[in-house]
């Protein structure tokens, strides 16, 4: 297992551990706390939502809009309280399409760029594979926050082309607060270094609202990717996007003619329904109701197996990272939880982090109890036989 999540997939191209390792293993697994998003929605409870798809039928199946119909683009510009507009995003095959995008519309062979670190490893693979030099820059524990003095040191002293982050983070669940991203924005855009946000978690929050680096800083020299498959519980649509200058949206257009054309109208059509404004504020009170429903139930069966999982509660993103106090093999540990009990979640070395796991906590709440419980019982079986 270890050769097929870590060898090279091309040359200079690492196994993307955490996709390979869901795309292995979510199809077979009864119990499935390896998702990130919360639960997907059906197309009836779209619907029951309020959502209008009565005229789906009548769509004629083109291409469409290749950068997004004007109407789902106007929508998603309006996410970002307006500071853009419709000519600032392209809409794309999911945000895994827009970070590829993005990494190659903005990053050459040899350009020196700071990663944020850990992380979704997506960004971090693509860099690699067109030669950047990278500076990843760790978020430490207990909190996870970004440490903002280090990236501003990495700024002065290495002169980076650019410097991504995703915030909500993933897998720690933090989120910035707005003072961090205003430092760093106005330091970036001082030195003229493009700032790449994956943003696919934000509106996922917790605690306080977090403002979108683009709500931030304005569009220029400033990305943001985001989509509709995690806090709006939407991933078989594929609907993602990049926000940012308009010079580099039409440089990402040109990229997309050779990666997927077009997002599929169907999605785009759905999509442009999903973002009018009563339904985003609809799905937004639905994952929030979800994910802190799941967290109060975790916190309360943790109580009892305290020897067994150690949380870092998240402030944002419908997952649980936590550590094995008790093992540093955690890919072991997720390959006899699959094996024995048919459970799945991520292993910490996913995120170059051994020794801690990542847990959905984005199901319905129901059965969130029930797994969760039996993901507690299976670990303390798994530690009793390691
Ligand atoms: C940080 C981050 N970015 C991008 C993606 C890709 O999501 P999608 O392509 O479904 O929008 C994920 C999925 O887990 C993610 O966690």
């Amino acid at each position: 297992m270890h050769d097929i999540l870590f060898r090279e997939v091309l040359k200079n191209l690492p196994t993307f551990c955490l996709e390979r390792w869901q795309s292995l293993h979510e199809t077979k697994a009864e119990v499935l706390l390896s998702e990130s998003g919360v639960h997907p929605l059906s197309i009836s409870e779209l619907e029951e939502l309020g959502v209008d798809l009565k005229e789906i039928s009548k769509l004629e199946l083109s291409y469409g809009w290749t950068k997004g119909s004007p109407k789902l683009r106007e929508h998603i510009s309006s996410l970002y309280s307006n500071v853009i507009d419709e000519e600032n995003i392209i809409v794309t095959n999911g945000s895994a399409e827009a970070n590829l995008l993005s990494v190659l519309s903005l990053v050459s062979n040899g350009d020196v760029v700071i990663v944020d670190m850990p992380n979704y490893m997506q960004v971090y693979g693509l860099l690699k594979w067109v030669g950047a030099r990278i500076i990843p820059v760790w978020r430490k524990p207990p909190k996870w926050d970004l440490p903002l003095e280090e990236f501003l040191n990495f700024i002065k002293d290495r002169s980076p082309k650019a410097i991504f982050v995703t915030d909500p983070n993933n897998p720690t669940g933090n989120h910035a607060d707005k003072k961090v991203l205003s430092e760093l924005a106005e330091e970036a855009v001082k030195n003229n270094i493009t700032l790449v946000f994956d943003e696919v978690y934000w509106g996922l929050e917790l605690d306080d609202p977090k403002a979108s680096i683009i709500e931030v800083a304005g569009p220029y020299n400033v990305v943001s990717v985001s989509g509709l498959s995690k806090v709006y519980g939407l991933p078989g649509l594929r609907i993602g996007w990049v926000a940012g200058p308009k010079d580099l949206i039409d440089k990402a257009w040109r990229v997309k003619d050779y990666t997927s054309i077009a997002p599929s109208i169907i999605s785009d059509y759905i999509a442009s329904r999903v973002l009018e404004p009563e339904a985003v504020k609809k799905l937004k009170g639905r994952a929030k109701n979800i994910v802190s429903e799941n967290i109060n139930i975790a916190r309360g069966i943790l109580v009892d197996y305290k020897d067994v999982l150690e949380p870092y509660w998240p402030s944002a993103g419908a997952f649980l990272w936590a550590r094995i106090p008790w093992s540093n093999d955690t890919l072991n540990v997720a390959q006899h939880l699959f094996k024995n009990h048919s459970i799945l979640i991520n292993p910490g070395e996913c995120f170059e982090l051994p020794g801690f796991v990542r847990i959905g906590i984005g199901q319905k709440p129901y059965y969130f109890k029930e797994n969760f419980i039996k993901l507690m019982e299976a670990l303390r079986a798994v530690h009793r036989t390691l």
